[in-house]
């Protein structure tokens, strides 16, 4: 049987998707099929658990440093996977993601700066950016012949006007699903280089594309300066909860003062679990995630071919990249409060509502399809029941 196709019941509730403490404090009811929360219903690849095993079975978690082992698997991957060629030595790691982007904010910019993203986006860049005193400046995505592209006339009038100090990019962009190419990146880079502004790029989800598209890290645009990459195993091996993040700083300057700041507060204190799972992983993992990514891509053609037939009035924007389908119930002439009820009372699942994205995406849904196909395909068959009733 594909991996991919077990239905793994087991200590589900203990996951906080299926926690019924947490949807029933987000949706309001317990009695719902997850899909919201961006982790994996997978287990993971088999040699990262042969490591987790390994250290488990020594029994013995004496202190143990392997950080320059983690960032030369890094370097081999993106390498292999993505052509891209980095340096160990513009390495930092720290806990997550999350973490480097607010210490980045914090570092290179003052209270009330403007932080510049592109909305809609992952709900965390707009918290972190408030609970970081810094201003939040959107620079809405277009939806251009059914798919989302950047605003470029916009951007460098917020540029130009809304005292922006750092642009936080989303690439690929969760929720949207795009993949951005080359020439974009290279646009919104001249921009901020004209402006002066750091672009800070938040590319976690940089393995999860699918056929026709190619990941372009920020980093192979050659820059030196006024750059951040972060990124994680997180999402590509679906270890979430066990994972680091890192960040990346070409400039010395720079890198040296956030490096200052990290072993300051002592948040570079790796741990060995995560750190020997992450070699394994970037090192082991690359016919796991290949087969993954084919699961995945049979996942969405099934969701787009249902959705095209089945629901009229919902549309579904391209996936090129991320695990994240983005609905849109705009033609179901519905309020908030009732689209919120539909999905569910009546279909009893939970989605991520749009709004928590952007204010503008209120009639929105994000679907996390990294899930066995046949729970998918309850799920739309619920919505369909649903949309058919309040028709
Ligand atoms: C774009 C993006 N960045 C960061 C994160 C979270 O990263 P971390 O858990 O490493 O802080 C997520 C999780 O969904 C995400 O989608």
């Amino acid at each position: 049987m594909n991996p991919f196709n077990i239905i793994n019941e087991d200590y589900q509730h203990q996951f906080a998707r299926q926690d019924p403490k947490m949807l029933k404090n987000m949706f309001g009811s317990e009695d719902l099929t997850p899909f919201w929360i961006a982790d994996m219903d997978f287990r993971v690849a088999q040699p990262i658990t042969d490591e987790l095993k390994r250290l488990v079975e020594r029994g013995i978690y004496a202190y143990e440093f392997a950080t320059q082992d983690v960032y030369n698997a890094i370097v081999d991957w993106n390498n292999k996977r993505h052509q891209l060629s980095l340096d160990t030595k513009s390495f930092l790691q720290i806990s997550g993601v999350l973490t480097g982007i607010s210490l980045l904010i914090r570092e290179l910019t003052e209270p009330n700066d403007g932080i510049l993203i592109q909305t809609p986006v992952y709900h965390q860049f707009a918290q972190i950016i408030k609970k970081s005193d810094r201003r939040i400046v959107r620079n809405p995505l277009q939806i251009i012949d059914g798919k989302y592209e950047m605003d470029f006339k916009d951007l460098e009038k917020k540029l130009q006007t809304e005292n922006v100090k750092i642009i936080l990019l989303c690439n690929p962009h969760n929720p949207v699903g795009r993949v951005w190419k080359k020439e974009e990146l290279e646009k919104l880079t001249a921009l901020a280089n004209k402006h002066g502004v750091t672009i800070v790029s938040d590319e976690i989800h940089s393995d999860i594309i699918y056929s026709g598209h190619r990941f372009n890290s920020i980093l192979s645009l050659g820059q030196k300066n006024h750059i951040a990459m972060l990124g994680s195993p997180a999402k590509t091996f679906g270890m979430q909860s066990i994972s680091n993040g890192y960040i990346y700083i070409p400039n010395e300057t720079i890198r040296k003062q956030i490096k200052n700041t990290i072993g300051a507060m002592y948040l570079n204190h790796g741990n060995a679990l995560t750190t020997f799972a992450t070699i394994a992983a970037f090192k082991e993992g690359g016919i796991w995630l290949d087969d993954l990514l084919h699961y995945l891509e049979r996942n969405i053609s099934w969701i787009q071919d249902f959705v095209q037939k089945e629901l009229p009035f919902v549309k579904m924007y391209p996936i090129e990249g991320t695990y994240q389908a983005w609905l849109d119930f705009r033609e179901m002439n519905l309020n908030k409060e009732e689209l919120d009820q539909l999905i569910t009372e009546k279909a009893k699942l939970a989605l991520t509502p749009g709004n928590w994205f952007d204010r503008d995406s209120a009639l929105f849904m994000r679907m996390n399809i990294a899930s066995p196909l046949t729970k998918i395909q309850t799920a739309f068959k619920q919505l369909q029941t649903a949309l058919s009733e309040s028709i």
